[in-house]
């Protein structure tokens, strides 16, 4: 990457990353074909795929359409290699159990952001019946032959993948669940739609308490997948640091509320127009907009956290950001201090000085989104850098380097070896 350059134009943002997943893991509740439009082409898509693949599911992939068709009887089974390849292998779990009476998995894979336990998911299967047990090699063995029955299940924290394993698995189950302390990001709201879409008897989605009402099948269905607000936040703060003017669309205004916020008290001006689009505009010399901090929805995403931080690397004065929910969210700061930055982590806060420039230099993305955040120091930055590690950023971008030259960023990819990927089976 040559950094130093505003960036200018338009990008039509994709489907959500953290949607599509969750939903295709739930169509295999489903008993007919389910087609999901405006998906994100993404390595955790492929990744997804394999694992549908596996499991006996015909999946075609059309441009930004698949189209998902169970077989009657479901392998319940993912091999350890499979549910290592992402976090979302886990989103499984409720499917192949609701469906298939067992599921066997193993521990999941994903961004090392923390410890990252799934004890909220395997609590609230173990209240609806199920029988787990831990396998000696690692991993568990859930069973409930005779199906999950509906219970009250309050979450002690609000997890997104707890609530929405929850979800998924009380839609077919015996009677009523009901779901305290829910989650309620876009991205469960999604879940949620689709689910209904497909025959669910789900309320109070959006809010923090779900009631569902199971039924004895879901069937085949269409749904369009909700914009990725984190994607409309990486071009945001890489606008906002770079300097420049550029129009987002398919972007929904509440999602990115916080982001927004942000930066205007940084110095930005973001214009909406009409429902679904903003043009931000900056001029790359930022005021540092002191100290925030991370939440569930709707408060400021951690996921955005990192890409807010590379922002504001250059602003006038200090900020500081606590991520208040995982752990070891700010591992990029190591590959911005190589770039002069003036940063360090203290516990889960990083903190910032505002630097007059940044320098090129050879970094590694140790995460989706701190790889994410690299390239966007990268692009402020003087000289020349390389970034590796990017098959982490491959997971939640379709193409950062094509996103980011097409607004006028010198980013050039490595040729990468592109998949079978137009018809998985
Ligand atoms: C999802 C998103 C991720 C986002 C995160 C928080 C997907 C595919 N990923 O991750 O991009 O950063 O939400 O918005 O949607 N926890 C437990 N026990 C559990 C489950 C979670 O202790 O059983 C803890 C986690 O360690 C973490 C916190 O709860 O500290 C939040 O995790 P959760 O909301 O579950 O995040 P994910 O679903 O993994």
């Amino acid at each position: 990457m040559e950094g130093g350059r505003k960036l200018f134009g338009s990008v039509r943002m994709p489907g959500a990353k953290n949607s599509v997943l969750p939903i295709m893991a739930a169509a295999v509740l489903c008993t007919g074909t389910v087609t999901i439009t405006d998906a994100p082409v993404l390595s955790d898509v492929r990744a997804c795929i394999r694992i549908l693949n596996r499991i006996g599911c015909t999946v075609m992939l059309c441009g930004t359409n698949i189209r998902i068709t169970p077989p009657e009887h479901p392998g319940s089974s993912i091999p350890p290699e499979l549910m290592r390849s992402m976090r979302s292998s886990l989103f499984f779990l409720a499917p192949l159990l609701a469906r298939t009476g067992q599921a066997e998995i193993g521990m999941p894979g994903g961004c090392r952001l923390g410890a990252r336990p799934i004890d909220m998911h395997l609590e609230g299967l173990a209240r609806m019946g199920a029988e787990i047990t831990e396998k000696q090699e690692g991993g568990w063995m859930l069973k409930a032959p005779h199906g999950l029955k509906g219970a009250h299940i309050t979450l002690r924290f609000p997890s997104v993948g707890a609530t929405e394993t929850l979800l998924m698995a009380a839609c077919t189950a015996y009677g009523t669940t009901v779901l305290h302390g829910a989650a309620r990001e876009p991205e469960v709201t999604d879940l949620a739609q689709f689910l209904q879409s497909a025959g669910a008897q789900i309320s109070g989605v959006g809010t923090s308490e779900l009631c569902i009402e199971g039924t004895e099948f879901l069937f085949g269905t269409q749904f369009a997948v909700c914009p990725d607000r984190i994607t409309a936040a990486t071009v945001m703060f890489a606008v906002a640091g770079c300097g420049g003017e550029v129009l987002l669309t398919n972007i929904r205004h509440a999602d990115l509320h916080c982001c927004a916020q942000l930066l205007e008290r940084a110095g930005c001006s973001i214009a909406p127009l009409g429902k679904s689009a903003a043009v931000i505009a900056s001029s790359g010399r930022l005021r540092a907009p002191g100290s925030w901090q991370t939440g569930v929805y709707p408060a400021f995403p951690t996921d955005a956290a990192p890409l807010a931080a590379a922002a504001l690397l250059r602003a006038q004065g200090e900020s500081a950001v606590l991520d208040s929910i995982f752990e070891n969210r700010f591992a990029c700061a190591e590959g911005f201090c190589r770039m002069g930055a003036q940063a360090s982590v203290c516990s889960r806060t990083l903190r910032l000085r505002g630097v007059p420039e940044l320098c090129g230099a050879h970094v590694t993305a140790p995460d989706l989104r701190g790889g994410a955040a690299l390239v966007l120091a990268a692009l402020q930055a003087q000289g020349t850098s390389v970034i590796t590690g990017t098959e982490h950023i491959d997971r939640g971008y379709e193409n950062i380097a094509v996103l980011f030259s097409q607004l006028g960023g010198a980013v050039t990819a490595a040729e990468k070896q592109r998949e079978g990927f137009e018809m998985a089976q």
